[in-house]
């Protein structure tokens, strides 16, 4: 049997993919294997969102080269993103490449395999499979945790994103929005803590435009309020929402089930409304407050993360002010920061400048961040004294004699281990913090 080696970059879905993607393998009659060293084939699940990624993913097929050269079966293929956004190019272009398959076409990825083996021939132009569809969601899929740590789950419940952002390439790479049948979603939840999980994030480029067969009584707030109701002891999350549809029902939802978990991360990308209509967000900044202020006013305890982007075409000082300002005002517990990327066929591409220099971009990507810094670290203070249910994930990182873990909030937590087991709920008290990590002690 041959061997099969993947390895992921980007986003939550790509590793949700990637789960799939060995699940289609092993049927297909390929065993997944640990090391790179053994492997016949080495697949890489790449991700497209900004230059730098897609750099990343060159520079490691590059690297492949040594390993090529000691085993000469040893084929490279690329999935993902960027096989979708380059398709032939991808290959012509990095010519240790064999194939290319992008993230609507993974049912074919045995048979392109077989052909890759059958031709024999390393850098072939002729294996690509990157159709995008309207209806793929891979529902009827079990996919195989290659990486998980049985505790913790994703459970991809939509594929595709047609919001055209005018800055971003998602629309172009995973095609339209689809949503999967809900009850292979519930099924897929249960079946995961009926094995001992006891944590599920559904994932989707925008899950809170989930909707099954155009049935409002089937949207998002529906599926989150079946999926918490498989067992109180399932914690329930998901990512990542798109302002403009955080609905009051979904608050609701959230508010009245205890294991839908506290946080709530909500992209703003900008906190200036002129570079909101630039970029096609379809909110204004007083839109984004009212909804922060709905989720405080539902659940006072939640915490709130976001994405932004620095350097977006045209923004000015007065512009980045306003991101700044509104980072003071809502006070998120974390934040992805970028600097403006741009991105091949996308709105911007075709009709905006890239006209902010590289230096200013860095710059004021620079004062978000400090920004930020000092606002999670402010917040983390406050969590000094409380008392948090924590859901005891791994060995810390730092010493062998304490756990990590995360309360509702998605806050890391790090304890002396004592008595407690992995995948379990435990009660930790906050003694001291870090801007990325809370300490404590287990209570009971
Ligand atoms: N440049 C920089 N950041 C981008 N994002 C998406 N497209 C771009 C781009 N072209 C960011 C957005 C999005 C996150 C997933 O990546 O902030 O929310
Ligand atoms: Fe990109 Fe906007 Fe869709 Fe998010 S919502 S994937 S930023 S187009």
């Amino acid at each position: 049997m041959e061997k099969v080696y993947i390895e992921t970059y980007g986003c939550q879905m790509n590793f949700a993919d990637s789960d799939v993607i060995a699940a289609i393998l092993t049927k297909g009659g390929y065993a997944i294997c640990e090391s790179i060293e053994e492997a016949d084939f080495i697949l890489i699940n790449t991700c497209a969102i900004r230059d730098n990624a897609e750099q990343r993913v060159r520079h490691r097929v590059r690297e492949l080269r040594a390993l090529q050269s000691r085993h000469h079966r040893l084929r490279v293929g690329v999935l993902g993103c960027m096989a979708e956004r380059l398709q032939s190019r991808l290959m012509a272009e990095e010519d240790n490449v064999s194939f290319v398959c992008g993230p609507d076409a993974y049912r074919k990825l045995p048979e392109l395999m077989g052909g890759v083996r059958a031709n024999g021939k390393n850098g072939s132009d002729g294996f690509a499979a990157v159709e995008l569809s309207e209806t793929e969601t891979y529902d009827d899929i079990e996919p195989v945790r290659l990486s998980g740590n049985g505790i913790s789950a994703y459970i991809s419940i939509m594929r595709g994103c047609q919001n055209y952002c005018a800055y971003c390439v998602v629309p172009y790479t995973r095609g339209r929005e689809r949503s999967r049948d809900p009850e292979t979603v519930v099924r897929e939840a249960r079946n995961l803590f009926e094995q001992g999980y006891r944590e599920v994030t559904l994932l989707g480029q925008n899950v809170n435009s989930y909707c099954w067969k155009n049935d409002d009584s089937q949207d998002f707030a529906d599926l989150m309020a079946r999926v918490a109701s498989i067992d109180p002891r399932l914690r329930v999350r998901f990512a990542t929402s798109h302002p403009k549809d955080l609905s009051d029902k979904l608050l609701e939802v959230m508010a009245s089930h205890g294991n839908i978990c506290r946080c709530i991360h909500l992209p703003v990308q900008s906190g200036s409304n002129r570079m909101l209509k630039l970029m096609n967000r379809k909110y204004t900044v007083e839109w984004y407050l009212d909804r922060v202020e709905a989720i405080r006013r539902y659940m006072p305890d939640c915490s709130i993360t976001t994405d932004v982007i620095a350097g977006f075409s045209t923004e000015t000082e007065e512009d980045h002010q306003a991101t700044l300002e509104l980072f003071r005002k809502v006070r998120y517990d974390y934040a992805y920061m970028f600097m403006y990327s741009l991105r091949e066929g996308t709105y911007a591409f075709r009709h905006l400048a890239d006209d902010i220099p590289e230096e200013v971009k860095k710059r004021r990507l620079n004062e978000i961040i400090a920004l930020q810094g000092e606002i999670a670290m402010e917040n983390n203070r406050q969590e000094v004294g409380r008392e948090y249910e924590v859901l005891v994930e791994g060995e810390s990182h730092r010493s062998k004699q304490q756990f990590f873990g995360r309360n509702s909030q998605n806050k890391v937590l790090v304890f002396d281990k004592k008595d407690a087991v992995l995948g379990t709920y435990r009660r930790v008290k906050v003694n001291d913090c870090t801007q990325a990590t809370l300490l404590g002690e287990l209570t009971q």
